[in-house]
C-alpha cells in the first residue's frame, strides 16, 4: 500500500523508517520528493499504479497501491475502477493488464522495459508449434507478449503453472517459452518431459526426461530467463557450507537442479508468504535482488544471505523519474489490436477461472 504523506517531509521521514540501512539517506531524501509528487499527481488522475515484487525499495513502498507477483497483478488489474492504470513492471504485464480491462489506459513509465521470455517466441513460432502437433494443447507461460497468448489454449504464471498443466485433459502439453519452468512443472506434476525443438536434445538431458512419469509429454521451448538462469547449484552448496542453518528459496525459472537443491519454490509471492511465515535463522532467496531488500524493509528482523549481484535489466528501468513522467505525460500508453487482445483474454480468462 502507497505511503500517504501530508508533505515531502513526512514522505521522507515515512521512508527513513522504512528503508534506512537499505537505501542511502541522501538518496531517500530526493526519492521522497517524486514520490510525494506521484501521489498528488495519481490523486489528482483518479490512477492506480501496480508494482510488481521486484520494483526497488522507495518505488515499492512509496507509490504502489497494490504490489505482488504476475497473478496476483493480474487480478487487480482486471477488476480496478481506477483510470489510468500505471504499471511498474515489464510491458507483458502490462499488456496483460490491458487485455483483461480493455476500457482503462494501461500506462508502462519506462517503454522498453521487456523480458528475456518474452522476447524468445513469436506468434508465427506459435502457429508452426501447431502444424507440428496437431490437437496438442499449448499452455503459454504469462511472460509472453499478446499476440503470442492470442495463439495458444491457456496462459499460467510461475503461481499456478502446475495446476494449469494438471488440468488439461491430454497426454502430451506442449508449454512454452521456458524451458526450465517447463522441466520444473514436469517434474511437479510427474509428468514426462521431451524437447523437440530447434536445438537437437543432449542425450542426458533426454535420459533424465524418461526418467519422469509418463501420463503428459510436455514439449518445451528453449527461453531462459536471463536473470534465474545465472544461479547455480554451486552457488546453494557456496552458501549451505558457510551457513549450514540457511534455507534456499528459488524461483521455478531457476534451473530443474537449482530448483531441486533448494528448499522452497514458488512464484516471487509466494516466496515472500515463505519468508512471512517460516522462521529460519537466516534465508537465501535466488531470484531478482530488491525483492530481498522489500521483505528486509518489512521484517527487518529476517536475516538474507545477500547473493546479490543480480538484477534484471528490465525491471530495473523502471524508476520514480519515469513513474512521474508517466503520469504527467500520459505515456507509454499500452495498445494490444482489438483482434490479438479478445484471443489473447481467452487464453488468459482460462487461466483465471482454473487456478
Ligand atoms: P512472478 O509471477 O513469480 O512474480 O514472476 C514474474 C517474473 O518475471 C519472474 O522473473
Ligand atoms: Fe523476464 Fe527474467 Fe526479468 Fe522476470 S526476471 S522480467 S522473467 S527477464
Amino acid at each position: 500500500m502507497a505511503i500517504e504523506a501530508r508533505s515531502v517531509d513526512e514522505m521522507r521521514q515515512a521512508l527513513q523508517e522504512r528503508l534506512a540501512g537499505i537505501v542511502p539517506e541522501v538518496e531517500l531524501a530526493y526519492k521522497a520528493e517524486l514520490a510525494w509528487e506521484i501521489n498528488r499527481l495519481k490523486q489528482e488522475r483518479g490512477a492506480v499504479i501496480l508494482g510488481h515484487n521486484y520494483m526497488e525499495p522507495a518505488l515499492y513502498y512509496s507509490v504502489c497501491d497494490y504490489t505482488g507477483d504476475s497473478l496476483e497483478l493480474s487480478r487487480v488489474a482486471a477488476r480496478t475502477d481506477a483510470n489510468p492504470i500505471v504499471f511498474c513492471g515489464v510491458r507483458f504485464m502490462a499488456e496483460t493488464a490491458k487485455i483483461l480491462n480493455p476500457d482503462r489506459t494501461v500506462l508502462l513509465p519506462a517503454e522498453r522495459a521487456g523480458c528475456s521470455l518474452a522476447e524468445s517466441i513469436t506468434a508465427e513460432d506459435v502457429r508452426r508449434l501447431r502444424e507440428q502437433y496437431p490437437g496438442v494443447p499449448i499452455v503459454a507461460y504469462i511472460n509472453t507478449y499478446a499476440d503470442v497468448k492470442a495463439e495458444v489454449d491457456i496462459c499460467c504464471t510461475s503461481g499456478n503453472a502446475a495446476k494449469v498443466v494438471q488440468s488439461l485433459d491430454a497426454d502430451t502439453v506442449i508449454f512454452l517459452p521456458d524451458e526450465y519452468l517447463a522441466r520444473n512443472v514436469a517434474r511437479e506434476t510427474g509428468k514426462r518431459i521431451v524437447f523437440p525443438t530447434r536445438r537437437p536434445v543432449p542425450e542426458a538431458r533426454a535420459r533424465e526426461a524418461e526418467r519422469n512419469g509418463v501420463e503428459y509429454t510436455i514439449v518445451s521451448w528453449h527461453g531462459r530467463c536471463e536473470v534465474h538462469e545465472q544461479f547455480t547449484v554451486e552457488d546453494i552448496q557456496r552458501v549451505r557450507a558457510q551457513f549450514p542453518d540457511v534455507v534456499v528459496l528459488a524461483h521455478p525459472e531457476c534451473s530443474p537442479e537449482v530448483v531441486e537443491a533448494a528448499d522452497f519454490s514458488g512464484s516471487t509471492a509466494a516466496m515472500i508468504r515463505y519468508v512471512r511465515s517460516v522462521d529460519a535463522p537466516r534465508y537465501l532467496l535466488l531470484t531478482e535482488c530488491s525483492m530481498a531488500d522489500n521483505i528486509i524493509a518489512e521484517a527487518p528482523e529476517k536475516e538474507m544471505v545477500r547473493l546479490c549481484s543480480i538484477r534484471c535489466r528490465h525491471m530495473n528501468q523502471i524508476t520514480l523519474e519515469d513513474t512521474l513522467a508517466s503520469l504527467r505525460e500520459n505515456r507509454y500508453v499500452i495498445e494490444v489490436p482489438d483482434e490479438i487482445a479478445r484471443r489473447a483474454r481467452r487464453s488468459i480468462e482460462r487461466m483465471l477461472e482454473i487456478a
